[in-house]
């Protein structure tokens, strides 16, 4: 059999989003056109973008590039490096801010949750997530972000994208309580983070269709504390870690881990909570369909008022509603 030498070994490509080619941003990573069914170079590495650029992709239809997978570590740092800038920048449509912040915060969300954690998350992963976090508060405070961000939302449910939901829903209805800058950053961070034990539960039980055993579900309840151990190393605050560890908890004290009731329940929690219940209604699930978010409401509203805070809960409703989501 022959073997391909190295020289000779098959380049690969991954899609971007022709939005992800900031004016005026350095990319350095070489960027790729889809032609005549060949690879053909767009911008080199080094290259700064320019609105000319982007003009031409789109007055041609252009709907993705390609960057070289050998350069997606480029790619990814330059996206996080120029995140910030983009997201204020009020000279671009706030739509196409909106995507830049979703497809974004993908990026490295996915990244850290699709490389199985070993036994905690690394500094690294972290760094990059408070940055994201950081440089999406501002952004997210503004009126209307909320309705531009919806259309991204997607029904179907994976973990990271499940944990960016709960993030984008909880900083809105932060923003209402009147919360220290301060605050919401150390309680987005817990919104953005609050599953992330779910990387130490086998992929099988997490995705299983149909109903768990006994020991199956007892093995799923254990992601909060995994969550609090994985970062136990790393620079957070008590806010923080009370996000991940308890956003499980019932105002009625069948929550877990802890079994915690009522006013020993923080206040950000229980928006966390919240977020987190509806977009589990709301999204695909293995094990169950998404249901329309009125219903979902309905729901929560009927069958989970001793559990949920129904001031929190109406405070949702108005959020959502401002935003059009209803
Ligand atoms: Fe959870």
């Amino acid at each position: 059999m022959a073997v391909l030498s190295r020289a000779a070994r098959p380049v690969s490509y991954f899609p971007v989003s022709p939005v992800m080619l900031f004016p005026e941003a350095l990319g350095d990573f070489s960027v790729y056109l889809w032609q005549g069914g060949d690879f053909v170079l767009y911008t080199r590495s080094g290259q700064k973008f320019t609105l000319r650029h982007r003009q031409s992709l789109h007055s041609n239809g252009v709907n993705e590039v390609y960057v070289r997978s050998s350069e997606k570590a480029q790619y990814e740092q330059y996206i996080e490096r120029n995140l910030g800038s983009i997201l204020l920048d009020e000279s671009l449509p706030i739509k196409l801010r909106s995507r830049v912040f979703y497809e974004a915060s993908a990026v490295v969300m996915q990244d850290v949750f699709d490389n199985r954690l070993p036994t905690a998350l690394r500094a690294r992963h972290f760094e990059r997530i408070a940055e994201i976090v950081k440089s999406s508060i501002k952004f997210l405070a503004s009126d209307n972000t909320l309705s531009t961000v919806a259309p991204f939302i997607s029904h179907d449910y994976k973990t990271y994208t499940h944990c960016m939901h709960v993030f984008i829903y909880s900083v809105a209805v932060f923003q209402t309580y009147g919360m220290s800058d301060t605050e919401i950053f150390e309680c987005a961070l817990g919104a953005l983070l609050h599953d992330v034990g779910k990387a130490k539960i086998p992929r099988r039980i997490l995705n299983k269709r149909g109903a768990l055993t006994m020991s199956e579900r007892a093995v799923i309840k254990e992601h909060p504390v995994h969550g609090v151990s994985m970062c136990a190393h790393l620079p957070m605050t008590q806010n923080t870690i009370n996000c991940i560890l308890f956003h499980h908890e019932k105002l009625d004290g069948t929550g877990y881990p802890a079994g915690l009731k009522g006013d020993n329940l923080p206040l950000p929690v229980r928006i966390i909570s919240m977020a987190d219940v509806y977009d589990a209604l709301t999204t695909e699930r293995p094990y169950a369909e998404a249901i329309p978010p009125y219903e979902a409401l309905t729901l929560m509203r009927h069958d989970m008022r001793q559990a949920l805070d129904m001031v929190v809960f109406k405070r949702f409703v108005a959020v959502l509603s401002g935003a059009d989501m209803i």
